[in-house]
């Protein structure tokens, strides 16, 4: 496959881990182009290892700088597991990181050997494959390895640069947390259901079902705007109008969204470092 590189280490094959490695795979990553560094890998990441190739721990300097290191440890397990991954790191590898939260320089004031560094925001859609994932990339990384990073990233969904690291606030304030403010929108129409007198379980099947089914819409039309795609299923005067009315109101959800990912971009400051 194209772009995918030649040897990749990911530390911390847990769910995101998990599912990268997974994608890289179903892209054509040889297995044994990877090696998977986790002190207690799953048992179905154990099977997936185990059918492609991929090495897991293999002992101490026994693998070879790679290409890649990504980096898929809880934010907080950095300082613990920092001496190990700086001994796997060379001068020509890029380290790609999705934690939440460490900034660039967190990484290259931990890891000494850290030269070129991609901070990488995905989200849980990640899972299935449907994720969107926003990066941003220091000095030091080259064209050539941008071209890695949006490949390999692109294995769980859809990728973005961002011109700079300060916008990864923003990214996780929109696409990061974004998944449950979806999950919380069905749930609203859930109880608004229950309201207006049907039972909780059917609410809650109509309500998943319109997010569900909308998503898969948004996703298929992907050339229109979305609101464009909302005006295709407003009449003039009809039901739907009647509650866009109460939902585009001056105090409407635009407001409140804007004070959402606003409070989200704030704390996600607050909480790099
Ligand atoms: N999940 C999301 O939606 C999401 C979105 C954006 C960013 N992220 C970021 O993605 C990262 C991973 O999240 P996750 O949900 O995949 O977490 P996770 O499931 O807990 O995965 C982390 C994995 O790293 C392992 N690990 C711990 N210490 C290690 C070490 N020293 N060396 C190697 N592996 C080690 C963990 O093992 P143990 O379980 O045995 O500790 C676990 O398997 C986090 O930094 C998070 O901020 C996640």
């Amino acid at each position: 496959m194209s772009k995918m590189p030649a040897s990749i280490v990911l530390v911390g094959a847990g769910k995101m881990g998990g599912a990268m490695l997974q994608g890289w795979l179903s892209l054509g990553l040889d297995g044994r182009a990877a090696t998977v560094i986790d002190p207690y890998p799953s048992p179905d990441m154990k099977t997936l290892a185990e059918k492609h190739g991929v090495r897991i721990n293999p002992p101490a300097g026994e693998t070879a700088p790679p290409e890649v290191l990504v980096l898929a440890i809880k934010p907080q397990t950095l300082d613990a597991a920092a001496p190990e991954i700086a001994r796997l790191v060379g001068p020509g590898t890029l380290i790609v990181s999705i934690m939440a939260g460490k900034t660039i320089h967190n990484i290259t004031s931990r890891i000494a050997t850290a030269r070129a560094v991609v901070r990488a925001m995905p989200n849980t859609p990640a899972a299935v494959g449907r994720g969107i994932t926003g990066a941003a990339a220091n000095a030091a990384v080259t064209p050539a390895q941008r071209a890695v990073t949006a490949a390999l990233l692109s294995a769980i969904g859809r990728f973005e640069w961002v011109a700079t690291e300060d916008l990864i606030d923003a990214v996780t304030a929109v696409s990061g947390s974004g998944p449950a403010y979806v999950f919380l929108l069905a749930e609203c129409m859930a109880k608004a259901g229950v309201a207006a007198g049907l039972p909780a379980d059917l609410a809650e099947r109509l309500a998943r079902a319109t997010v569900e089914g909308s998503g898969e819409l948004m996703f298929r039309e992907a050339a229109t705007p979305p609101g464009q795609l909302r005006q295709n299923v407003t009449s003039p005067g009809g039901t739907t109008a009647a509650a866009l009315d109460v939902l585009m109101a001056a105090d409407g959800l635009e407001p409140l969204m804007g004070r959402a990912i606003a409070a989200a971009k704030q704390r996600a400051r607050d909480l790099s470092g």
